[in-house]
């Protein structure tokens, strides 16, 4: 059984609110914290081990250490709750069922970097979500956890939640610091990285809401304990959201130290796969990262179990791996048509490419564009490769990883499903009627 650290009060009745959160044991790490100096509290997440939760696996210690600190200027840290991620809800499920962790994890986080106004940037759609969050901050303000002089210490913070309009380039950091600002959210070039110049130029942290509540435990216990939990690079604990066809969907902490089999067939998890499937491809972690026949899913190259991790699941890199990414873990089983899916992911990087970068504009809607026509049974053995192609020319060439996200899936798709990219075009009456994993699988 995994070790919860996160969630391992969710089930308590009331916990959302602050009374029943402080009685168990919420905000103690805040007054540990507040006794040590930030320098201490930065080094504490270094030893932690911990990496980003929103994707990149970014090491979070790093990118504290990282943030400018020109005299005079002030600096801000960011929550990045715009998780619009298609098979991701982790986030939505810490912040309505355990807001006060995020709250406590952004005291701590702010006083560690020297920020008195930080922000939570939450996508639109989530919108009975920021009512808890403003609600939670009330209730820590008027217990003496946040406004002026915390505790005590001579620590002031404000928090601030902002709403987002319902797009999904700004949860690209840079994009979300301009639609903070009030701007359209367009991302901008990097370097400079936000840590140098962020929301108004100020030096900006922007991390995940999962990334936050994790320095909780990481306080509690101490980034040496912390380290231990887990295997290499992939410490503590991780919130997976899991969707498809399994029998229990919904959100889990594992400690990465679990086989993916394990995960997709164990009661603890998934519970397997509904009537007696067979397991035909995944995407562990969200729509951007590629998928994966079960056959490379469940075993490394060397034939040993595939962890649930960041280093086992990018294990042969791209030809045989895929990423950990945001922790959207998602099934398909033998009934479903990958085509179709890979065509339902382009059409979503089109709907949301900000347009800025002509690989990304136009590209993603010409791969939509070829990927509907195999579908409909219209397509030629040539659009495979120009599918290909287009997705090649556009990975790496594009301001942001947006253009990447709707590369990666079709590479994917095309390297691991070719055949039934193939029997869409041998079959085109078959595939007006039917699914290809109903037919072909
Ligand atoms: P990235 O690898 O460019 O950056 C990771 C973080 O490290 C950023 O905060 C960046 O500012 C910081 N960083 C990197 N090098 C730095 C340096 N030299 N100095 C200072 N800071 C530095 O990746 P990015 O664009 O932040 O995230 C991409 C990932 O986001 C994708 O892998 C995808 O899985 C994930 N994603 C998650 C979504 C969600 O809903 N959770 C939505 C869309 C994508
Ligand atoms: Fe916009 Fe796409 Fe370029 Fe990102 S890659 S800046 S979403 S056009």
């Amino acid at each position: 059984m995994s070790r919860k650290l996160l969630l391992k009060n969710a089930h308590i009745e009331g916990i959302r609110f602050f009374e029943a959160y402080r009685k168990n044991g919420g905000y103690a790490a805040v007054e540990k914290a507040l006794r040590m100096t930030p320098e201490e509290l930065v080094e504490q997440v270094k030893t932690s081990g911990l990496r980003g939760r929103g994707g990149a696996g970014f090491p979070t210690g790093m990118k504290w250490s990282f943030l400018a600190k020109p005299e005079g200027v002030p600096r801000h840290l960011v929550v990045n709750a715009d998780e619009s991620e298609p098979g991701t809800f982790k986030d939505r499920y810490l912040m309505e069922y355990i807001p006060h962790l995020l709250i406590e994890g952004m005291i701590i986080s702010s006083f560690a970097l020297g920020a008195n106004l930080s922000f939570i940037y939450i996508r639109g759609e989530y919108s009975w979500i920021p009512d808890i969050l403003e609600q939670a901050i009330e209730e820590a303000k008027a217990n003496g956890f946040l406004g002026k002089n915390i505790l005590g210490t001579g620590f002031d913070l404000e928090i601030f939640v902002q709403r987002g309009a319902g797009a999904y380039i700004c949860g690209e950091e840079t994009a979300l610091l301009e639609s903070l600002e009030g701007k359209r959210g367009n991302p901008r070039l990097k370097p400079p990285f936000p840590a140098v110049k962020g929301l108004w130029e100020r030096p900006t942290v922007v991390n995940n809401v999962e990334t936050i509540a994790a320095i909780v435990p990481i306080i509690e216990l101490g980034g040496e304990e912390y380290a231990k939990i887990g295997v290499g690079k992939s410490t503590g604990t991780k919130l997976i959201s899991a969707c498809g066809n399994i029998n229990k969907p919904g959100v889990y902490e594992i400690d990465m130290t679990i086989s993916v089999e394990e995960f997709i067939y164990s009661d603890e998890y998934c519970g397997g796969i509904p009537n007696g499937k067979r397991l035909k491809a995944c995407i562990p972690g969200g729509s951007s990262v590629p998928i994966l026949p079960a056959n490379l899913l469940l075993k490394t190259m060397n034939g040993e179990p595939r962890l649930m991790n960041y280093e086992s699941l990018a294990d042969g890199g791209f030809a045989t791996g895929t990423m950990m990414g945001s922790g959207g873990f998602e099934v398909l089983d033998e009934d479903q048509c990958v085509v179709k899916h890979t065509m339902s992911l382009a059409r979503f990087y089109n709907h949301e490419s900000c347009g800025q970068c002509t690989p990304c504009r136009e590209g993603t809607g010409w791969m939509y564009r070829i990927l509907q026509k195999i579908e409909n049974g219209q397509g030629t053995m040539q659009d495979i490769d120009l599918l290909w192609d287009i997705q090649s020319k556009i990975e790496g060439n594009t301001i942001c990883p947006l253009g990447d996200a709707a590369a990666w899936p079709v590479a994917a798709a095309i390297r691991h499903f070719r055949d039934e990219f193939e029997w869409h075009i041998l079959n085109p009456e078959l595939c007006r009627t039917q699914n290809y994993g109903l037919a072909g699988y």
